[in-house]
C-alpha cells in the first residue's frame, strides 16, 4: 500500500493526491484522504483508483494545511469504501493510515468491543486507531504517549501516520517492518512509503528505522524510539531525478522500463566492471566476501520475478564457482525449519527490498548464524539494511508492477558476483573469466538489438492475443526465462501460462498441446540446442503453434516454427539477459491489446509487505 502525508504552508490536498498517484503502483484497490479545516477532521475514501477519489471529493471542502492519504492493496477485508483508509477512532477525533498487518488485532478488537467500541470496517487498522484512542483516554495522556504505549503492545508490521482534530499541526508517524520516509522542507514536511512522492519538493530525507516514532509539526521534527529516547535523525540527500519516476513519453511505465534495460544494465556495471583492464569489483562485498568464497553451499531466497533471477544465478554460481546452490521461495523457506548452520551463505534478492516473506526469511537465517548478502534495487530499503553486505542493482525506480528491468539488473549483479567469487576461488580459468567480462560489456548493445524486434513482436501478439493458454519452454539457462515469460503474461494479460523445462513437457504439459496451444520456445544456440530442437518437433507433431526465440542466423528452427524471433548471440550464461526481452514485449503487447491495465494489473501489488 502507499502512504502520503503533509504538514506545512502548502495546500495539502494537491500534494497528497499527486503523491498517491505516484504511489498507486504499490496498491490501487481503494484510496482515501483525511484533511482538517473549519469543517473539522474529514475523511474521504473510495473503492477504486485515486482518480475515483478525486471525483468523490469534488465540491467538498478539502482546503487544509495538513493531511494524510493512502492507496490500498487489500489484506484484511475486501476492497470497498469502508475498508479503505484513513480510519477513524471512535470519537472521530483521530485518523490513521496504516501499511502492514497487526497480528494480534483480533484479541485487541475483542477487548475494545467489550469496552463498547463499534467498528465500521473489517480492518486491523481501524482496531489500531481505536486502541490508541482507548489508551489515550484511560491514561489521560498525550497522543504521542498513547501511540508509544500502543506500539509497545501490538505485534506485527506497520508504517502508520496519525492526525488529530484537536492538534491541527501535528502528524505522528511510526514504522516497524514497513517503510516510511520523511521529506524535510522549509517549514513543511512530507511523509511517504517511498521517496517518489517527495522528490519534487525536497531532496533531503530521513528514512525511519524500525521502532521509531516521528513527531512532526510544520516547524519541528523529532524522532524518538518506542522507549521514548530521542534519536538523532540521519539526513540523506536523494539522488533520484524526477524524470526517473515519470513516463517520459511512453504510454506505460512497463514499456519505458523494458526500453531502459540497455541503460539500467550499463548503470549496473558502472565503476564495477571494466573488461579492458580486467577490473571487476562489487564494492558492497567487503569483509564478508571471503565467507562466500569459502562457502560450502549458497541458499538463495526470493519471491516472484526475483526468485527467477535466483534460478539463473543458481546455474551461474554452480557453473563458475562450483558451489552447490539452492533457490528457495522465501515464504517456504521461513516456515519449514530449514537446515542452516553457522556461516552458511544466503543471498536474498528483492527489487523493492520490502517483501515481507523475504525479510522474515532473512531474519530467520540470520538467527541461525548465516551470513546474508542482499541484491536489492531500492537503496536504503528494509532488506538492504537487514543484510550483512550486498550489492545494489541500480536499475532506477521500477514502477510497472510487472518487474522487467529489475530482473535483468539482478542477473547482471549476480553474474558479476559469481565471476568475482569464481576468480577468487580459482574455479574459473583466466581466459574464461576474461571472455565473460568482455561478453558482459556487450550485453547492453545486444539488449538494444532485441528491443528493435518490437514491431515484429507486436504483430505476433496480434495473432495470439485471444489465446486462453500459453506454454513457455526452455532448457538450461533458458528454463528460468521460460518461467519468467509465463509469469509476465499471467500477471498483466490474465492469460493462463505455464513455464516448464522443455524436457519435462513430456511428463504432463504435452497432454495440453493441440492446434490451439501457443508454445513459446526459448531455443537459442547453447549446449542444449539439439535437445530443444527435438522438443519443438514433439510439439509440432501434436499441432502446437510454435513461437521460437532463436539466435540470429539460425536456419533450422525457423524451418520448423510458425514464428521465430531472432536475438543476438551471447554466452549461454548471459543469454537470459537477452532472451527475456522479447518475452517482456510479447506480454506487454498482448496485455495492451486485451485492454488490460498494464502498469496496475488486478489483484497484484508492486511490493508485497504482507506475508
Ligand atoms: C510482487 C511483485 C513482483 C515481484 C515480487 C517480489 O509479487 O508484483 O513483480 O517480483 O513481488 O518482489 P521483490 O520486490 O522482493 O523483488
Amino acid at each position: 500500500c502507499g502512504i502520503v502525508a503533509y504538514v506545512g504552508h502548502r495546500e495539502a490536498y494537491p500534494v497528497i493526491i499527486k503523491g498517491l498517484k505516484r504511489l498507486e503502483y504499490r496498491g490501487y484497490d481503494s484510496a482515501g484522504i483525511a484533511v482538517l479545516n473549519s469543517d473539522g477532521l474529514s475523511v474521504y475514501k473510495k473503492k477504486g483508483k485515486v482518480a475515483d477519489l478525486e471525483e468523490h471529493v469534488i465540491g467538498r471542502n478539502i482546503s487544509s494545511h495538513i493531511g494524510i492519504g493512502h492507496t490500498r492493496w487489500a489484506t484484511h477485508g475486501e476492497p470497498n469504501d469502508q475498508n479503505a483508509h484513513p480510519h477513524y477512532s471512535a470519537s472521530e477525533d483521530l485518523a490513521i493510515i496504516h501499511n502492514g498487518i497487526i497480528e494480534n488485532y483480533s484479541s485487541i478488537k475483542k477487548d475494545l468491543q467489550n469496552k463498547g467500541h463499534v467498528f465500521k470496517s473489517d480492518t486491523d487498522s481501524e482496531v489500531f486507531i481505536h486502541f490508541i484512542e482507548e489508551i489515550k483516554k484511560s491514561n489521560n495522556c498525550s497522543l504521542e504517549e498513547a501511540v508509544r504505549l500502543a506500539l509497545n503492545k501490538v505485534v506485527g508490521a506497520y508504517a502508520i501516520v496519525i492526525m488529530s482534530r484537536t492538534e491541527p499541526n501535528l502528524l505522528i508517524a511510526a514504522r516497524k517492518g514497513s517503510p516510511l520516509v520523511v521529506g524535510l522542507g522549509k517549514d513543511e514536511f512530507f511523509l511517504a512509503s517511498d521517496a517518489t512522492p517527495i522528490i519534487e519538493y525536497t531532496n533531503e530525507v530521513v528514512y525511519l528505522n524500525d521502532y521509531e516514532i516521528a513527531i512532526i509539526r510544520d516547524n519541528s521534527f523529532v524522532i524518538k524510539n518506542i522507549q521514548d529516547v530521542k534519536m538523532t535523525p540521519y539526513i540523506q540527500k536523494l539522488e533520484m531525478e524526477l524524470e526517473a519516476i515519470e513516463k517520459g513519453g511512453y504510454p506505460h511505465f512497463m514499456l519505458k522500463e523494458i526500453y531502459e534495460q540497455p541503460k539500467s544494465i550499463s548503470d549496473c556495471f558502472r565503476g564495477r566492471l571494466n573488461a579492458s583492464t580486467g577490473h571487476l569489483l562489487l564494492g558492497g562485498l567487503r569483509e564478508y566476501a571471503n565467507k562466500m568464497v569459502n562457502a560450502d553451499r549458497i541458499v538463495i531466497i526470493a519471491c516472484g520475478t526475483s526468485w527467477h533471477a535466483g534460478l539463473v544465478a543458481e546455474y551461474i554460481f554452480e557453473e563458475f564457482c562450483r558451489i552447490p546452490v539452492e533457490v528457495e521461495y522465501a515464504s517456504e523457506f521461513r516456515y519449514r525449519n530449514p537446515v542452516i548452520k553457522e556461516g552458511d551463505v544466503v543471498i536474498a534478492i528483492s527489487q523493492s527490498g520490502e517483501t515481507a516473506d523475504t525479510l522474515a526469511a532473512i531474519e530467520l537465517a540470520k538467527s541461525k548464524g548465516a551470513v546474508i548478502f542482499g541484491v536489492c534495487n531500492v537503496v536504503g530499503s528494509s532488506i538492504a539494511r537487514a543484510t550483512h553486505e550486498g550489492a545494489y542493482t541500480h536499475a532506477g525506480p521500477e514502477i510497472g508492477v510487472a518487474s522487467t528491468k529489475a530482473f535483468t539488473a539482478q542477473i547482471t549483479v549476480l553474474s558479476m558476483m559469481a565471476l568475482m567469487i569464481a576468480q577468487r576461488r580459482g574455479t574459473i580459468s583466466e581466459r574464461r573469466y576474461h571472455e565473460m567480462l568482455v561478453e558482459l560489456e556487450t550485453i547492453p548493445a545486444k539488449v538494444e538489438k532485441a528491443l528493435a524486434l518490437n514491431a515484429q513482436i507486436e504483430q505476433i501478439s496480434e495473432i495470439f492475443k485471444d489465446a486462453t493458454n500459453f506454454l513457455y519452454l526452455g532448457r538450461g539457462y533458458n528454463f528460468p526465462v521460460a518461467l519468467e515469460g509465463a509469469l509476465k503474461l499471467k500477471e498483466i494479460s490474465y492469460i493462463h501460462a505455464e513455464g516448464y523445462p522443455a524436457a519435462e513437457m513430456k511428463h504432463g504439459p504435452i497432454a495440453l498441446i493441440d492446434e490451439n496451444m501457443p508454445v513459446v520456445f526459448i531455443a537459442t544456440k547453447d549446449s542444449s540446442y539439439e535437445k530443444v530442437v527435438s522438443n519443438i518437433q514433439e510439439v509440432r507433431a501434436r499441432k502446437g503453434r510454435v513461437i521460437a526465440i532463436v539466435t540470429e542466423g539460425d536456419t533450422l528452427i525457423p524451418s520448423m516454427a510458425e514464428f521465430t524471433i531472432e536475438v543476438p548471440a551471447t554466452d549461454e550464461a548471459l543469454m537470459p539477459l537477452v532472451s527475456v526481452v522479447p518475452l517482456q514485449l510479447l506480454s506487454y503487447h498482448i496485455a495492451v491489446m486485451r485492454g488490460c491495465n498494464v502498469d496496475q494489473p488486478r489483484n497484484l501489488a508492486k511490493s508485497v509487505t504482507v506475508e
